[in-house]
């Protein structure tokens, strides 16, 4: 049985002090935790105060990148011992705006992940096809490619300590989401090849989110999908009242 995890992506959104609010907003909201892992991923610089404001409630804190190395010369970026030291559980990688705007690939995807692991951090690692991959149906080459390569190497025993989140990026922002039929067919469609690239069994424990304009009117129909653990939600994570809506409706 996998348990449901919904995370929140703030993306380039909340202030420090912003932040806080909101942090103590969803601890009233949010007042039972059972049944469902709830993370929030604030912008790098709020990770501090909202990991104060969250350290007696169950609501982890994730950070939305991290470099591969440990420390050096290496201007502007933030390694996993750094997220470890302030109390960060996860970390999203390979989110398909870093992908986009910020040249990720899965090369680098890799290494992000190899170091998150290496630092017990659990990676919430991103795929998907854009609007003209899936028009020219490409969807399922796509989402293979970005299993295949960002996940390349991994032990099986590894492979059991990330999340995965399928997020179409024609649905990112665009209040377009998946129909629940849509994103079940990926979802599924992952979960044979994690079958094939490790086992069944893995497989079958691995929780895969869904993303892309998840709101409080779409998660029950999502979430009765078999195949669908929970959603990476952006937009609708700003605001508690929402966010807890759809924590409380990620319950199965
Ligand atoms: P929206 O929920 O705003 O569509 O964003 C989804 C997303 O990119 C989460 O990582």
């Amino acid at each position: 049985m996998r348990k449901p995890i919904i995370a929140g992506n703030w993306k380039l959104n909340k202030t420090p002090h912003e932040a806080i609010l909101l942090a103590d907003e969803l601890k009233r909201e949010l007042v039972d935790t059972t049944g469902v892992d709830i993370v929030v991923c604030p912008p790098f610089v709020d990770l501090t105060d909202v990991s104060d404001a969250l350290v007696d409630h169950d609501i982890a804190v994730g950070a939305q990148n991290v470099f591969w190395e440990d420390a050096g010369a290496f201007t502007g970026e933030i390694s996993a011992p750094m997220l470890k030291d302030l109390g960060v559980k996860y970390v999203i990688i390979g989110h398909s705006e870093r992908r986009q705007y910020f040249y990720e690939t899965n090369e680098t995807v890799n290494k992000r992940l190899r170091a998150a692991l290496k630092h017990g951090l659990t990676p919430i690692v991103c795929v998907g096809e854009n609007l003209a991959q899936r028009e020219s149906n490409k969807t399922f080459d796509v989402v293979k490619d970005h299993c295949e390569g960002s996940l390349s190497g991994l032990t099986k025993d590894e492979i059991q300590k990330i999340v995965l989140a399928y997020e179409p990026v024609w649905a990112i922002g665009t209040g377009k989401t998946a129909t629940p039929q849509q994103a079940q067919e990926v979802h599924i469609f992952i979960r044979q090849l994690l079958g094939k690239l490790f086992d069944d069994e893995i497989a079958g424990s691995v929780r895969i989110q869904y993303g892309g304009s998840v709101t409080p009117d779409n998660i029950v129909s999502l979430m009765a999908q078999a195949d669908i653990d929970g959603a990476l939600v952006g937009g609708a994570s700003l605001k508690a009242p929402s966010f807890a809506a759809i924590v409380k409706g990620a319950k199965k």
